[in-house]
């Protein structure tokens, strides 16, 4: 399965969660079986090719793609979580979303110092997810060269707001 099959189970839902946004809706995706099957081995390929010695996964969507990735390669797999979902000393980060603000948590004794962490996410629209995730994981010690998307949002700036901070975006698919 291609890229743009890939592209075409995504479905596009006008006006969610508010008036003017373009929601790509994943479910679409991961409720076709070759669909699902294809997005994880086109990750897995490139993520091949980083080498990462973990995966770190965003709640929530970000959950789905980076564990089938991380059992895929036999990697471990770190929790970047909503606030107030661990049961352990957290360290977080605050940001802003397209449509809002939010906060990650991890515990960050679960990243060993000098550890090479591939973030996974479903979607990269500003970035601010994804280099909150970044941001915690540095703090705790690992090393963050890349960021890998399904889809990118290239107009809302992801990208350079991540190459800003030393962290080379990939995605699958790119929607105006
Ligand atoms: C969505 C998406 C990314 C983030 C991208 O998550 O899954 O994590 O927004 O936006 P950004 O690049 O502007 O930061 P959302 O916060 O809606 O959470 P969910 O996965 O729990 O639905
Ligand atoms: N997360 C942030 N912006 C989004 C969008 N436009 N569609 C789906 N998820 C998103």
């Amino acid at each position: 399965m291609t890229l743009e099959d890939i592209r075409a189970l995504i479905r596009t839902v006008p006006d969610f969660p508010k008036t003017g946004i373009q929601f790509r809706d994943i479910s679409t995706l991961l409720a076709h079986g070759p669909g699902l099957a294809a997005t994880i081995d086109h990750l897995c390929e490139r993520a091949e090719a980083l080498g990462p010695s973990a995966i770190a996964g965003i709640e929530a969507r970000g959950f789905l793609f980076g564990a089938a990735m991380a059992a895929r390669l036999g990697l471990g797999f770190i929790l970047l979580r909503k606030p107030g979902k661990l049961p352990v000393p957290t360290i977080g980060h605050d940001y802003a979303l397209e449509y809002g603000t939010a906060r990650l948590e991890l515990d960050p004794t679960l990243v060993d110092d000098g550890r090479d962490v591939l973030i996974v996410d479903d979607l990269l629209a500003t970035g601010g997810t994804a280099l909150a995730g970044a941001h915690l994981l540095r703090q705790a010690g690992a090393r963050v060269d890349h960021a890998m998307f399904v889809v990118d949002l290239p107009d809302l700036g992801g990208a350079r707001a991540l190459e800003g901070a030393d962290i080379r975006p990939q995605s699958l698919v790119a929607f105006d």
